[in-house]
């Protein structure tokens, strides 16, 4: 199963897409947000039920002891989002001082993330924010960099719109030459358009000369309750959000098999450690979700 990372240049939907994909999914999903401005979730959708002391912070400190620790931490800062624990969420930063304490971090979680997939089946969706560059490089501290270069698809995501287009052509030079001097290859980046304003996906694949991957409809009653929480609209579960993603997370899941296929890119080994996190996190599940 694939790790899929989202980024952006602007707030075009990266956080509600990675939460929508994660939410339709039928099978085991984690999503880790990894945005180094600070996590929306917990605020948002989750209407603060989880403390700070849940998170993605916590891992950097636990990451200081060494793998074991990090891999416990990681297993037991995951918040379940359904009744069984089959959909997980890290919740990120709730300070974006915090963002520097995760740089050293970053390759260790890289790592975890590729156990989950490669060895535990799961789907799993990172939310790194919007990149930014550094003379024309991705910014050390405040792009989850290692996370980028691990996952099986980079999806830039972007709207149909002029300003959505305009400030994500800056990126794709960027984003290409460091997937294919330090990632999985050039073509793990993709396009997930999020369809409002006047361009389709052909229109914008051509205009950014990147292949859109996937596309989620605008809705903007399921993606204000997956921005703001509280209750889900009536229609939610049938919503063309969710019904779209549904479809999205099957595409892409299709997309990173093809390539691995034809790649055959040679999955990072795990330190045996890190690949504890497997039997803890198997353990948590059968003693029925968080604890
Ligand atoms: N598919 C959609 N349909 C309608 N509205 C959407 C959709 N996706 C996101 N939005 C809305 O757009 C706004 C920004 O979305 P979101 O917070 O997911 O973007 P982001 O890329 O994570 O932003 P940031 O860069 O600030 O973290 C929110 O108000 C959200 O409800
Ligand atoms: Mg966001």
């Amino acid at each position: 199963m694939p790790v899929t990372a989202l980024v952006s240049a602007k707030s075009a939907g990266v956080t509600t897409s990675a939460l929508a994909l994660t939410l339709a999914s039928g099978r085991p999903t984690t999503l880790a947000e990894c945005d180094p401005a600070g996590g929306t979730i917990r605020a948002g959708f989750l209407q603060n039920q989880v403390s700070a002391g849940y998170g993605l912070y916590h891992l950097a400190k636990a990451e200081r002891v060494g793998p074991d620790a990090l891999a416990n931490a990681f297993a037991s800062h995951l918040w379940p989002l359904d009744g069984d624990g089959h959909r997980q969420l890290l919740p990120g930063l709730t300070d974006p001082a915090q963002a520097p304490a995760l740089g050293r971090t970053w390759p260790s979680l890289a790592q975890i993330m590729r156990v989950l997939s490669d060895q535990a089946g799961q789907d799993v969706f990172i939310d790194a924010g919007r990149l930014a560059l550094e003379n024309g490089r991705l910014h050390p501290t405040l792009t989850p960099a290692p996370l980028l270069h691990q996952a099986d698809l980079v999806l830039l995501v972007v709207r149909g719109t002029e300003q959505s287009l305009t400030l994500a052509r800056y990126l794709v030079e960027p984003l290409i030459s460091e997937l294919a001097e330090h990632g999985t290859g050039p073509d793990a980046l993709g396009l997930l358009l999020i369809e409002s304003g006047p361009f389709r996906a052909h229109q914008v694949a051509e205009s950014l000369k990147v292949p859109v991957l996937a596309a989620l409809p605008f809705d903007a009653e399921s993606a204000g309750y997956l921005t703001q929480g509280g209750q889900p609209p009536r229609t939610y579960k049938r919503s063309p959000l969710l019904q779209h993603a549904r479809t999205a997370a099957a595409q892409l899941e299709a997309v990173a098999a093809r390539r691995q296929i034809q790649q055959q890119y040679p999955p990072q080994p795990a330190t045996a450690q890190l690949a504890g996190v497997l039997e803890r996190l198997n353990r948590r599940r059968q003693g029925g979700g968080r604890g």
